[in-house]
């Protein structure tokens, strides 16, 4: 039997928004631009700690706090605030919402996948086209044997969210598929289904009977207002999951609900998110809880505490609260003016072409419509980073480089 070596094995690209950092951080060149990584940056275009943080952090540090293992399940106190946050502090009071703490979004994405894979066992997986690029290298990971279905999501000539296309696909699921959905700020393209469409979808969904996992990394940065930002994640669980009348004629088979906190709290090196598991029954579904937990221990025994200890200081006070709401909407309120200054920018030099789309986008980014080839050119001639499928991290522009980013834009719209 002919012996396996470790040299037999290729050599990968880094994950593209890694290798843009990487690239952006070597170049010398004194004007570059980053509008690679999903991260908020101030208007000097620099990390920016929110305030309700560092107020927690002076908190946590007077408190002389151990370093002892938390739970398996994770922070109890921190798992309640996080349900409260996504579900509204009501409905986070129903017992068939279980709540276990992740390692991030990524985390929570993961075990997510690991649970479906081990015990949902679906045939399909649904996952939007376009993603974040990670949906599809978590799903391949966790499960290597199901299928992976792209629903059309986006429009590519009329800019615009595929409404019809994405129903068609869902109407072709199986009993138990699994649907990974984007409850707002979709990344990358920044159109979000309105609410009528989110009913459609719903529709479709509990029709079909498939299982649902909602990746919420954005609650609060689309409109400014975390809980209008929760909307449709609410709507699913108040139609299918929250009469606690055992009586729904159509619920998905289930739901997850992941969520981060490295966006809406700045906290992204410190991996703090939470996963939600949601039974159709009126109770929880216990049994699933500890295959839930039986994952955890097995991938990384219990999660870790800072991120923990400063979303709860946060959300268990409610003046940080209330500082942590302000400091959501400053990062979404800023994000949406640079999005009308670039336009402006683009048509005050009369860039070809129609460019309201910048405007019309929801979150973090803008899918520009700029070619791969286009991306490489404002790469190599200009020293603007962003993703090669035309993304723009918008956090990256301010007043003094939006007028150079335009220019260049135009440059590699003219060159075509
Ligand atoms: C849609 C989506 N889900 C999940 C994540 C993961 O976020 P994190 O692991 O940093 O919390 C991201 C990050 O970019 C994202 O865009």
């Amino acid at each position: 039997m002919a012996q396996f070596t470790l040299e037999e094995l290729p050599v990968l690209p880094l994950a593209e928004t890694f290798a843009l950092t990487a690239a952006y951080n070597a170049d010398s060149f004194p004007d570059k631009v980053n509008l690679g990584q999903g991260v908020y940056r101030d208007e000097a275009c620099r990390p920016w700690v929110l305030p309700s943080v560092r107020a927690a952090e002076e908190v946590l540090h007077n408190q002389n706090a151990n370093h002892e293992y938390l739970p398996i399940t994770g922070d109890k106190q921190f798992n309640d605030k996080a349900r409260e946050l996504m579900f509204s502090p009501k409905l986070a009071k129903n017992p068939n919402i279980r709540t276990v703490q992740t390692v991030a979004g990524t985390g929570a994405n993961n075990l997510a996948a690991l649970f479906c894979a081990h015990h949902i066992k679906p045939k399909n997986v649904f996952i939007s086209d376009p993603t974040w690029d990670n949906h599809y290298l978590i799903w391949k990971t966790a499960g290597p044997e199901i299928t992976q279905k792209l629903y059309p999501y986006y429009n590519a000539s009329a800019r615009s969210f595929d409404f019809d296309g994405m129903i068609a696909a869902l109407e072709a699921g199986e009993e138990n598929d699994v649907v990974v959905l984007h409850p707002c700020a979709h990344n990358p393209t920044g159109f979000d289904p309105s609410q009528e469409q989110w009913k459609k979808i719903a529709e479709v969904i509990g029709r079909k009977r498939l299982f649902v996992v909602f990746d919420s990394a954005y609650q609060g940065f689309a409109s400014g207002d975390p809980d209008a930002d929760a909307w449709a994640i609410r709507y699913f669980y108040s139609t299918f999951f929250g009469a606690l009348s055992d009586s729904q004629t159509n619920p998905p088979t289930g739901m997850l609900v992941c969520q981060s906190f490295s966006k809406n709290f700045g906290l992204y090196g410190e991996r703090i998110g939470a996963l939600h598991l949601i039974s159709p029954q009126s109770v929880a579904a216990e049994g699933a809880y500890t295959h839930l937990i039986r994952l955890i221990r097995a991938v990384i025994s219990c999660p870790s505490l800072f991120g923990a200890r400063v979303v709860n200081t946060i959300l268990s006070d409610a003046d940080l609260t209330a500082q942590w709401g302000e400091d959501v909407k400053t990062m979404a309120l800023r994000i949406q003016g640079v999005r009308a200054s670039l336009r402006a920018e683009l048509e005050k030099i009369n860039i070809k072409g129609d460019w309201s789309h910048i405007e019309q986008q929801i979150g973090m980014f803008s899918y520009t419509g700029l070619s791969k080839a286009q991306v490489e050119r404002l790469k190599d001639v200009h020293h603007i980073y962003m993703l090669g499928n035309g993304r723009m991290s918008l956090s990256g522009l301010n007043e003094s480089n939006v007028g150079y980013v335009a220019r260049a834009i135009k440059d590699v719209v003219d060159h075509e």
